[in-house]
């Protein structure tokens, strides 16, 4: 059994260890920002390959523990990278300290990749190059006070990065993020989507991959481990082989937006991942907009002012509220934004909250239950009355 540390944002952890589990991961422990899960070499790679929550896959080699920099490079020195690494190839070091001797953590990368490099030197002579950009080996280090981890990094490029994003919007949702967020709101496949706000289209792609089984990693060109001397690649192609992507699904996935530019952005990232006979895009004003089947389930993301310019958005998020009230009800609605004063504005008694991370930005993910007349009305018929 291999230890493996699955990393995410703050707040998708739960998803995360939910759908490790379910892959088959054994011993999963939630930690901060991260899952750690223990399996075989297949299970790296069907983490890399089937995890929506998941922003990259670390595969422990050595844990130990050092008093001194002497120590410290001794430890790694004994770990035989030559299993992943030839002389001729490129290595990069990533490491995180707290409370450490290390007054920063650069320090330790560089003794730890002497080390490294010198174990190659003595048995080879030669060594392999420093590099940062793209490195064949991505080596992550974790200190805390004495105790290091030395991790290779399985995945290479952040795991967000799926290859269906050809066109960008100038505040896009992280495609981890958004794939969590649907998680979250415990659809099933069993009704529409709709994004009335859709930019680029993450959520309703996310969306869509996730009804037709089609796996996060599908449109990915390379991962971390293509680049490993031990990458087996009649095992990595039995790991795709348990894809079972659906032909078909019974629901629509609809995206609007107020901007015709973004439906561009929208219409090219949905042909990149071949969903445009699922995905209908219009370019519509989301208060004039309402669903084609009820129930359905509305996700999205309105502006928040950080990374695109909103007038009052004390109104729209009023206005918001207004049109899910009026022209949505029988629907379910989430909405996330880091712009906290601006949700309260919504004026609906939201019926969930979590707070999560999209990339760097602080928010919230906020649901509501939404039904034509009163609230008390709607409660008690909820629970059976009249
Ligand atoms: C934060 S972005 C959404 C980004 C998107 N989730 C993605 O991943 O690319 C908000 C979007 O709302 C759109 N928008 C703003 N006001 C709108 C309105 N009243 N009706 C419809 N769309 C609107 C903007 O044009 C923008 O594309």
């Amino acid at each position: 059994m291999e230890y493996f540390i699955a990393k995410t944002f703050a707040g998708l952890e739960n998803e995360l260890f939910k759908e490790l589990h379910g892959l088959g991961a054994q011993n999963c422990r939630k930690l901060s920002r991260a899952v750690s899960f223990e399996g075989d070499i297949s299970m790296m790679y069907r983490a890399n390959y089937f995890c929506r929550t998941a922003l990259r896959v670390l595969w422990r080699r050595k844990a130990f523990k050092f008093r001194n920099n002497n120590e410290f490079y001794k430890n790694v020195f004994d770990y035989d990278a030559s299993e992943v690494l030839s002389p001729d190839g490129s290595l990069a070091f990533h490491t995180t300290a707290s409370d450490s001797i290390f007054s920063t953590p650069l320090y330790a990368s560089v003794l730890a990749k002497d080390a490294v490099c010198d174990r190659f030197r003595d048995a080879f002579d030669r060594r392999p190059d420093v590099d940062r950009e793209s490195p064949d080996v991505q080596f992550h280090i974790h200190i805390y006070k004495d105790e290091a981890q030395l991790f290779l990094d399985s995945s290479g490029e952040s795991l967000h990065r799926r290859g269906y994003k050809v066109r960008n919007h100038p505040a896009p949702i992280n495609e981890v993020t958004a794939a969590a967020l649907i998680k979250m709101t415990g659809w099933k496949a069993d009704c529409d989507v709709i994004d009335p706000m859709c930019g680029g289209a993450t959520l309703l792609i996310e969306a869509a991959m996730s009804a037709l089984n089609i796996p996060a990693g599908f449109y990915r060109r390379e991962f971390g481990f293509y680049r490993w001397k031990n990458f087996d690649r009649k095992l990595w192609s039995e790991i795709r082989n348990e894809a079972e992507i659906a032909d078909d699904v019974s629901v629509n996935f609809y995206g609007s937006d107020i901007d015709a530019r973004y439906l561009e952005t929208a219409r090219a990232n949905v042909r990149q991942a071949r969903l445009q006979d699922f995905v209908v895009l219009e370019r519509e004003k989301f208060q004039h907009s309402s669903p084609e089947r009820t129930p359905s389930l509305v996700i999205f993301n309105p502006p928040y002012g950080e990374r695109l310019s909103v007038d009052d958005s004390a109104s729209l998020y009023r206005e918001i509220g207004d049109t899910l009230k009026n022209r949505y009800p029988g629907c379910r609605a989430f909405l996330i934004s880091s712009d906290i004063d601006a949700l309260k504005h919504v004026g609906l008694k939201p019926s969930k909250k979590w707070n999560v991370m999209n990339g760097s930005l602080e928010c919230q993910f906020v649901g509501f239950e939404l039904f034509s007349g009163d609230r008390k009305s709607f409660v008690i018929k909820q629970k059976g009355g009249k």
